[in-house]
């Protein structure tokens, strides 16, 4: 097996590119048809969202050949459409992120993107709004991941940005946790920015995902022993490179570097062997690991981690019901499905079953 890599073999993350903005590893192949809908719900939005993308009139078809300029008629055979937005809002696990993903893969454009909130906002703080604005709003489809407006600042730079795009006829499509009129609440005084939080929930039309966290349908994720985790870290030919840290380690490496340029570090890795998870007591912290799970489950890296006491347990009591609840809970929703993903004690390997007598843990 190859050597492990260290915390010190990583390169400094690369910048993000706008003209790569896809959907991730995880979502990568989803489809409208893969969508099995565990509530009325979700069929409705299945239907709406599916109908959204297929009836629009996209003007830069992907393959469509160059179409000839002449003189005061329209090159692409229809007028440009007036923008629209949907918002796809509802718990963790309904499959929102796999509707948008479908959304992404059934627009027949090549102008179209698909980014997370988080990076959309850190890429026009880094390019600025006019750059941004030449680059990315004249696009014909936005696809937004958890939307979530957290402080003052992003609230006017994306109401600014999606200003633009929408009325440039731009569609975009959007999840999130939150209904768009409570977005902002309990983070920043969001009575404050009322006007602006109002003006963006009125350019989306809102369509509510309810139902079970369809990642729990099969068993609960935990932490490994450490024996089980020291074992799998010798043995499992888990897909590579292999990262291998502790607790400790972890949280340097993550303060070191803007939660945005995680996904940077996590393309560099396909299974991190992490041990000694325990409580996290700052809520900065527990935000930057956090953002650590999300790149790990979208970009489907792999988890193996070992750690102390029951998993909901690593959040504080004292900020895990608060302004950021919905965060910490989505977090070990998917923390608890890749933990789930680590193979049992007796299970087959990747390459072959373990050997008799040595399985531990
Ligand atoms: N109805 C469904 N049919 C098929 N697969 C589903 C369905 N709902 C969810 N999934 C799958 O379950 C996993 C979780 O779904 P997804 O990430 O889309 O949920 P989400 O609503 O975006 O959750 P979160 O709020 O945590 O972001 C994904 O792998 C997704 O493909
Ligand atoms: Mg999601």
């Amino acid at each position: 097996m190859t050597r492990p890599l260290t915390v010190a073999d990583l390169a400094p993350p690369s910048p993000i590119d706008t003209r790569d903005l896809r959907p991730p590893p995880r979502f990568a192949e989803v489809a409208f048809e893969t969508y099995h809908p565990q509530h009325p719900s979700q069929s409705e939005a299945r239907e709406k969202v599916r109908e959204f993308v297929l009836a629009r009139r996209w003007r830069h078809r992907r393959g469509a050949a160059p179409a000839r300029r002449r003189p005061g008629w329209w090159p692409f055979g229809a007028p440009a459409e007036a923008g629209a937005g949907l918002y796809l809002d509802g718990g963790f696990g309904v499959g929102k992120t796999h509707l948008l993903a479908s959304a992404y893969a059934a627009a027949d454009t090549a102008a179209k993107r698909y980014v997370s909130f988080q990076e959309l906002v850190y890429m026009i703080g880094v390019m600025g709004m006019e750059r941004a604005k030449a680059e990315l709003a004249n696009l014909e489809l936005l696809c937004i991941d958890e939307f979530e407006l957290d402080d003052p600042g992003n609230t006017l730079i994306v109401k600014t940005f999606l200003a633009a795009l929408l009325e440039g006829g731009g569609a975009v499509v959007t999840t999130s946790n939150t209904p768009p009129e409570a977005q902002g609440q309990g983070r920043f005084n969001a009575d404050d920015f009322r006007r602006e939080i109002q003006s963006l929930a009125a350019s989306f039309e809102v369509l509510r995902v309810d139902g079970p966290d369809y990642r729990h349908r099969s068993s609960l994720g935990a932490w490994l022993a450490p024996e089980r985790l020291a074992w799998l870290t010798a043995h499992e030919r888990a897909p590579g490179p292999r990262l291998v840290l502790g607790w400790d380690e972890l949280f340097e490496l993550l303060r070191g570097v803007h939660p945005t340029r995680y996904g940077g570090l996590l393309k560099q890795v396909g299974t991190v062997y992490l041990a000694g998870a325990r409580p996290i007591r700052s809520q900065n912290d527990a935000l930057r690991f956090v953002h650590f799970v999300d790149k790990l489950y979208d970009l489907q890296v792999g988890l193996r981690a070992s750690g102390e006491g029951a998993l909901i347990e690593l959040f504080d009591a004292s900020y895990r019901e608060g302004a950021y609840a919905k965060k910490h809970h989505r977090c070990l929703s998917r923390l608890s499905e890749l933990l789930a993903e680590a193979p049992e004690a007796g299970e087959p390997l990747a390459e072959g079953r373990e050997p008799a007598g040595q399985v531990v843990g």
